[in-house]
């Protein structure tokens, strides 16, 4: 396999807003990130994810961009962008933008345009379509946030345009080559001024199932998801060969893709050595136990059903190329919550979920103050939500029948919010995120849970992460841990997960994973312990034996 840049690096997801506040004004900026360049470096991450800082209204967090060129004034300005690049350059960490490119916000200029001449070239950078009151829509999918896909246009009564998330993100028309030149245009821009690449959102939605028409429904609303059209969509990768031989190939950009609903034949023609992306993310844990009822109906994870799902995406994708490991990012509740039950969210439990995790063959993307094991926040209000998936879910679950305490009790454990609260640095006001109010509530929990507390202790979570992505760095372990292949050990012995990593060395990772003793055979000599998250280990007669929720990581013969 051909040795690539970004291969042993680790990366880390800023979520700019909730990062680092410097200005006061309760919303963290690219100043902020500046100033946490040295931390990020402290830590060991390479390669800095910033989710998106573009002007934007803000309908859904930046991910509704009204222009792609500059930078919106509560984040900071180009010449503070300009001088991250150049910060971070100095200090070795290459930085990816995140690339909205299925859908831009209503009020870009391309779709202001559009809705004052729907037949001329910017009406056909949309999907509009004709539309009496009254008439069915074209399609009968539910967007991603609740409702048909369809709206008014605005200042029209008789046109309707599509939007698979927000109505506020209108979706691009990939079929119309204009479109994509003037998108390709946007991407080399920012690769010429020194991005080193993208990670790319929501990029499978960019292929419709054309021409629009209805599915069976799936709820009562007689709606269908919208996952449905992805299933019988063909053909995006033509779209995505096209960008990357005209963007990020000739820059050799380092891209990860937001992908769901993938094709098992298109997994080559996505992360294969010569496929379009990097790598992209693996969302197998993500999307355990998902239910097409909607938040209400989901049942917690266990640890049992992690390492199947992980261990099925591994085989998937061993021959074929990297995925992205993650535990959590700015759309999911935090990993330790979501992962580990009650018992198991202690500083040892969440050393050992951290270390299953990052040791997979993959490139691990860590999210911001998971490093510290930030937890779910506590959502006792739904006034106080801000996350627009959040409050869709409240409403389905209100119209399934639950009361609002119920509703709210079930959709805080998996609101978006969980992960958006500002970074815990300190144990001063606001988690020394901001000097003024905080556009989010900090989570309660940071008098206890925060960097300042976990830095300067060895045996913190935060040392142990740290000693994790130096591992990775390693010049006598870096082929194995970056390269080595995964072989599963033990595998149908629940309450443990356990692999081997088979490069130059042979590496052993193991965790019990359900709060009981586990019994670990060694195949051969045990050579050297590289982690523990207890201060001991039991062997005796070849066979270790881990207490529970401990974590080791070994180089065995
Ligand atoms: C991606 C983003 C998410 C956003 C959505 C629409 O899933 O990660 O935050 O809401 O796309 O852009
Ligand atoms: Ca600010």
């Amino acid at each position: 396999m051909e040795r690539k840049w970004w291969h042993g690096k680790t990366a880390y997801q800023v979520y700019p807003k909730s990062f680092m506040d410097l200005n006061g004004d309760g919303i963290g900026d690219v100043p902020g990130v500046i100033e946490k360049l040295d931390y990020i470096q402290e830590l060991g991450a390479e390669i800095l994810w910033l989710s998106p800082i573009y002007c934007s209204p803000l309908a859904d967090q930046g991910y509704d961009i009204s222009d792609y060129f500059s930078i919106d004034p509560r984040f900071g300005t180009m010449a503070d962008v300009d001088r991250l690049l150049e910060e971070a350059k100095k200090r070795g960490i290459a930085v990816i933008m995140d690339l909205v490119v299925n859908h831009c916000s209503d009020e870009h200029e391309w779709f202001r345009r559009a809705c004052e001449d729907p037949e001329g070239p910017y009406g056909k950078f949309f999907y509009i379509r004709d539309w009496q009151e009254g008439q069915p829509y074209p399609c009968n999918w539910r967007s991603y946030f609740g409702g048909p896909c369809w709206n008014l246009l605005p200042g029209h009564t008789d046109k309707i345009y599509f939007h698979a998330f927000h109505r506020k993100q209108p979706d691009l028309n990939w079929e119309n080559p204009e479109l994509r030149q003037a998108v390709y245009d946007m991407i080399n821009w920012w690769l010429d001024k020194g991005v080193a690449g993208f990670r790319i959102d929501a990029i499978i939605n960019i292929k419709k199932f054309l021409p629009f028409q209805d599915f069976p429904a799936d709820r009562e609303d007689g709606m269908c998801s919208i996952r449905e059209m992805l299933a019988r969509a063909k053909g995006v990768t033509v779209f995505l060969e096209e960008m990357a031989d005209r963007t990020f190939r000739p820059h050799d950009a380092f891209t990860v893709g937001e992908v769901f609903d993938e094709k098992e034949e298109e997994l080559p023609l996505f992360i294969g050595e010569h496929g379009c992306f990097s790598t992209m993310f693996d969302f197998s844990g993500t999307l355990l136990n998902k239910s097409p009822k909607g938040w209400y109906d989901q049942k917690p994870v266990t640890m049992e059903q992690y390492k199947q799902a992980f261990f099925a995406s591994q085989r998937r994708v061993a021959k074929v190329g990297f995925l992205a490991t993650i535990l959590e990012n700015h759309d999911e509740p935090r990993g330790v919550s979501f992962f580990l039950p009650p018992e198991g969210r202690t500083e040892t439990g969440k050393k050992m979920l951290g270390g299953l995790s990052f040791f997979l063959r993959g490139l691990p993307f860590l999210y911001q103050g998971q490093e510290i094991g930030m937890e779910n926040t506590v959502i006792s209000d739904i006034a106080r939500v801000d996350d627009i998936s959040t409050l869709d879910e409240y409403q389905v679950a209100l119209d399934a029948g639950l009361s609002p305490e119920e509703a709210l009790a079930a959709v805080a454990r998996l609101s978006r919010d969980n992960a958006r609260t500002p970074m815990q640095w300190d144990a001063s006001p606001n988690a020394g995120f901001s000097a003024g109010e905080p556009w989010l509530p900090v989570n309660p929990n940071y008098t206890r849970i925060n960097l300042a507390e976990q830095r300067g202790r060895p045996d913190s979570l935060w040392s142990f992460y740290r000693e994790m992505i130096r591992i990775r760095k390693d010049p006598e372990l870096a082929e194995t841990v970056v390269y080595g292949a995964l072989e599963p050990y033990l595998e149908e012995r629940e309450g443990l997960m356990a692999y081997f990593r088979r490069g130059e060395r042979t590496l052993l990772v193991a965790g019990s994973t359900g709060g009981e003793p586990q019994r670990l055979p060694l195949p051969g000599r045990l050579k050297r312990v590289l982690l523990n998250n207890l201060e001991d280990y039991k062997e005796q007669a070849g066979e270790l034996t881990l207490a529970p929720w401990q974590f080791l990581l070994l180089e065995v013969e």
